[in-house]
């Protein structure tokens, strides 16, 4: 054991029984990224696990409240997501991060900031027409109208990931399966085991 930088990631892991992560739910506006992201908290906090769910809705009125929906923010918006989570997963906790992320070179960034392994990209796949149907926040309603500019799928491009880990159909899987999906893949990729 390396204790000259003191306490550890391994230290850490070994006393929570479970690696740290991070899982990246990408997806449009309304695809259940957030809602998933907390299904899965859940779970994973009844097992008794260290998990944290980071998202738009609390890191752009923050961290990121200086910044936009340009490309130009987005990628500053989700450099700084990915940069936070990183340092939460090397904290030994699982984060479950939901971000619009529309590009993939973002994505990619962050997969390529963390160590090998960290980086579960998980795809809310979810048709542009059902997410404009459920249209939860009212917001497809808007940038439909002119209202919001720069809107996702609408007036700002979406690129679907390539080789995600995981692709979930949120408009034909109900919120149940997809838990457990992302739970196999955590269990299958050894996250919720201890370190060996
Ligand atoms: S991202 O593109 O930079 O990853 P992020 O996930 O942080 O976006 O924030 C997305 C949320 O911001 C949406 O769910 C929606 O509620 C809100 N929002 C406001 N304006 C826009 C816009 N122009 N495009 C997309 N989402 C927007």
């Amino acid at each position: 054991m390396d204790t000259s930088k003191g306490i550890g990631r391994q230290q850490r892991e070994t006393r929570n029984g479970h690696r740290g992560a991070v899982v990246w739910f990408t997806g449009l506006s309304g695809a259940g990224k957030t809602t998933l992201a907390h299904a899965v908290q859940e779970r994973l906090f009844e097992a008794g696990c260290q998990s944290y769910v980071l998202d738009g809705d609390n890191l752009r009125q923050g961290l990121c409240s200086d910044l936009g929906f340009s490309a130009q923010d987005r990628s500053e918006n989700i450099r700084r997501a990915g940069e936070t989570a990183g340092l939460l997963a090397d904290a030994g906790i699982i984060v479950l991060a939901a971000f619009i992320s529309p590009f993939n070179a973002d994505r990619d960034r962050v997969r390529a900031r963390l160590p090998a392994g960290d980086f579960i990209e998980v795809h809310c796949d979810c048709p542009l027409a059902v997410c404009e149907q459920r249209d939860v926040k009212g917001l497809y309603r808007r940038a439909r109208a002119g209202e919001v500019a720069q809107f996702t799928a609408i007036s700002s491009p979406y690129e679907a990931p390539l080789h995600p880990e995981l692709s979930l159909d949120t408009s034909r899987l109900g919120i149940a399966d997809c838990v457990e999906q992302v739970l196999a893949r955590l269990r299958g990729g050894g996250v919720l085991a201890p370190p060996r």
